[in-house]
């Protein structure tokens, strides 16, 4: 046999002297789990602003594995229950002291105590991890099943656990993985094979015929019945009104006349009274003559009345809500706006492909929605100064 036929052969199946303890359905989670999890960090770190769809169709895919793995807990075969899982404490602290001491000699066939509670830990904090980025989804973006019972201010503080919780998991999984070289070393069997295998050297507490079995029977009733009751259930959660935020419709006449010129701004950037002066002077408006017929001029001003400020609980809306000083109605002359924008340099605004403070989408991505979510912001580079200006692929303002 060649080199790497050995090695494929050493993960594949288990010698006479070996038992396969991890059934497949348990090595295929821990596996895509792990894949997962590293896929959902680099997605939810790295580059927030264009990966959020990304990492939450991810966030689905680890939420129906582990749903899985609960149910595999309960119904798969021996040493997959977590019957094997929860350990006395005495029995911890006396297998962390054996393996801190180098002590442990055999390898246990289940988990050993210690990384049995961490494992049930890293359980733990994926499924808070999963609970807390539905919240922050409901409340900051108004989406997903929480839309309509997350108020902003509590999504936003599940964002904050979110990424907490993200770094305690690196924590819990920097110890697993700690434990697991320690008992492969000091035992050596390698428990990294193992979980490719499922093999583990016989011992003397070899589980019955029947209790090897997994109850796939039972698993897929169980199955259906969850899948079945999670569908009704974020159907129920999807029909409830939502707090705050709502998708909104541009009327035609909007879009086709305000869109003309710039994007179809969003109404719930303005308050009433703004609006009110704004639409009142489009005979002049910012060195342009825009006439509106009288239905046009119906429509637009009853959307844009209707849809202002007053009337969201958006972030946004929050933070634009109040009337400005100044007589010119500009959105970007706002004390608020200028104040979260200072950072930006000048040429950023002025130069292609923003050319404009006004033109939001540029950098805001879910300007349309009106939900100006910190993770849907991307500065494009200025064109004008380099060299290539091809460089930048960054689409100019959406109109609808
Ligand atoms: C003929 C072109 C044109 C049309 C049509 C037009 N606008 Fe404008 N609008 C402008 C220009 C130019 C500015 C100034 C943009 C800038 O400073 O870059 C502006 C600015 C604005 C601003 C202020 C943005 C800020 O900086 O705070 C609002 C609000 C606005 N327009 C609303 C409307 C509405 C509502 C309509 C439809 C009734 C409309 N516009 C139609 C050209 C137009
Ligand atoms: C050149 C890109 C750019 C343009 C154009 C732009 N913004 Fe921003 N905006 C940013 C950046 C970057 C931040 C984040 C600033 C920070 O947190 O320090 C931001 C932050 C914000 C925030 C706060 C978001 C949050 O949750 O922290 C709001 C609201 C906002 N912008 C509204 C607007 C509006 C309304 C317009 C158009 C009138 C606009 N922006 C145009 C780049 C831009």
């Amino acid at each position: 046999m060649a080199k790497w036929q050995r090695m494929l052969h050493y993960f594949r199946t288990c010698s006479v002297v070996e038992w396969e303890v991890w059934d497949r359905p348990t090595r295929f989670f821990h596996w895509s789990v792990t894949g997962l999890l590293v896929a959902d960090l680099i997605t939810g770190w790295l580059d927030p602003a264009w990966q959020l769809d990304r990492h939450l169709l991810l966030g689905g895919v680890t939420a129906g594995l582990l749903m899985f793995r609960l149910l595999w807990g309960v119904v798969g075969s021996e040493y997959n229950r977590f019957s094997h899982y929860f350990q006395s404490p005495a029995q911890v602290y006396d297998d962390a002291r054996a393996l801190w001491r180098g002590q442990t000699k055999s390898s246990s066939l289940a988990l050993n105590p210690v990384n049995a509670w961490v494992s049930l830990l890293l359980l733990l904090i994926v499924f808070a991890l999963l609970v807390t980025g539905l919240v922050a989804y409901g409340g900051e973006e108004h989406m997903g099943p929480l839309a309509s019972l997350v108020s902003y201010s509590a999504g936003t503080y599940g964002q904050s656990l979110h990424e907490k919780l993200a770094v305690l998991l690196l924590v819990v999984v920097a110890i697993h993985i700690g434990i697991v070289r320690r008992e492969s070393q000091l035992t050596r069997v390698s428990l990294l094979r193992s979980m490719v295998t499922g093999c583990k050297p016989m011992d003397v507490d070899q589980p019955t015929e029947q209790m090897r079995n997994a109850n796939v029977a039972w698993a897929m009733v169980l199955g259906m019945v969850l899948m079945f009751s999670i569908d009704h259930t974020s159907k129920a959660l999807g029909q409830l009104p939502m707090d705050g935020w709502r998708p909104l419709h541009y009327p035609v006449a909007y879009q086709e006349k305000c869109g003309h010129c710039h994007w179809t701004i969003h109404p719930s950037l303005l308050p009433e009274e703004a609006w009110q002066n704004l639409l009142s002077h489009m005979h002049d408006h910012f060195g342009h003559s825009v006439t509106l017929n009288g239905k046009e001029a119906v429509t637009i001003t009853s959307f844009l009345l209707v849809h202002a400020a007053e009337d969201w609980n958006t972030d946004a809306a929050h933070r634009f809500r109040k009337l400005m000083p100044d007589p010119d109605q500009r959105i970007t002359n706002h004390p608020a706006w200028q104040k979260i924008h200072l950072n930006i340099e000048a040429a950023v605004f002025d130069r292609p492909p923003v050319s404009s403070p006004i033109n939001c989408p540029v950098c805001h991505h879910d300007a349309l929605s009106g939900r100006f979510d910190e993770h849907a912001i991307h500065i494009p580079k200025a064109t004008a100064a380099s060299h290539s200006p091809l460089q930048d692929e960054i689409p100019s303002a959406p109109r609808q």
